[in-house]
């Protein structure tokens, strides 16, 4: 399997109109992913290296609602203007919005590169109706991967972030820093800091996440589907050791390190 495919993620970002530009190669076995773990542990980060080693595209919810929110006014939907003021207090968005816009998505669960869902699902009836939805169309998860940090390193990779505005590639001001200060090393793109960055969002999404999230372990821990790994270390070594929690699951399909 190609571990150099580009993510194009139109068909995510701009939804069931839009089509990929870059079509990822289609395995036998696609990964079908979830990310889970606490906001700033490195979710975002690890999906994209492990899109570089496994094809699957990162399908994040949280970059679609920051997609819809930067076009015009006139052109965003209602839902989408009340998810915007969500966010940016750090609580999460109803999960008749999030799962509206999921459904009408579907198509990119059946991505013949496979997905790493990013930030959802975030809520026990998220987690039941993306179940019964994959049932229904004949899907299965590969694995749910969740990464522990403690709360410290939370906040200090929270405070420190910075995104691309364009590629929405993730920078950390002194943990991975860009090469030009303020400027995406893949496209140059402007790097702003996200409006749920601020000290008062943090506190409201980490308890949104105790309270809505963490169940989500026991769910799938039920399910058989959990790996747990530490999300300590650098972002290649974190990587490294989701690949082996995943290899000793799922021996022959993990892509041997280069
Ligand atoms: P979303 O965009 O999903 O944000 P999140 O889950 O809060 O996660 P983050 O993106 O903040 O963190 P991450 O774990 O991806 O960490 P990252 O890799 O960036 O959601 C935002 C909002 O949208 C929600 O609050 C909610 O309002 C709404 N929403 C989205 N989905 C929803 C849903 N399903 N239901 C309801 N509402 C929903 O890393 C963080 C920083 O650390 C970066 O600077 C990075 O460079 C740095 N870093 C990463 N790894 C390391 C490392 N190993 N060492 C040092 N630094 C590191």
């Amino acid at each position: 399997m190609s571990t150099q495919n580009k993510q194009d993620r139109e068909a995510w970002l701009q939804g069931p109109t839009a089509q990929c530009q870059v079509v990822p190669e289609h395995g036998e076995n696609p990964w079908r992913l979830v990310l889970l773990g606490a906001p700033g542990v490195g979710k975002g980060t690890q999906a994209d290296l492990l899109h570089q080693r496994l094809g699957a595209c990162h399908l994040s919810t949280g970059d679609v609602f920051r997609a819809a929110g930067s076009r015009p006014d006139c052109e965003q939907s209602p839902a989408m203007k009340e998810a915007a003021g969500y966010m940016r207090r750090g609580a999460l968005v109803p999960d008749s919005t999030v799962w509206e816009m999921v459904r009408e998505r579907k198509g990119c669960l059946h991505c013949g590169g496979g997905f790493i869902l990013d930030g959802f699902p975030r809520t026990l009836g998220q987690a039941e109706s993306l179940k019964k939805l994959m049932d229904s169309e004949g899907l299965s998860l590969t694995a749910v991967v969740n990464y522990d940090l403690p709360f410290g390193e939370i906040v200090a990779r929270l405070g420190g972030r910075r995104t691309c505005e364009k590629c929405k590639a993730v920078y950390h001001v002194t943990e991975r820093p860009p090469t030009v200060e303020g400027r995406c090393d893949r496209c140059e793109g402007k790097l702003f800091q996200r409006d749920d960055d601020r000290p008062e969002s943090i506190t409201v999404r980490l308890e949104a996440y105790d309270r809505s999230t963490a169940p989500l372990i026991e769910f799938y821990g039920k399910l058989g589907l959990l790996v747990s790994v530490a999300a300590t270390g650098s972002p290649d070594e974190i990587c490294a050791a989701t690949l082996s929690s995943l290899e000793s699951r799922h021996a022959e399909r993990v892509p041997q390190a280069r």
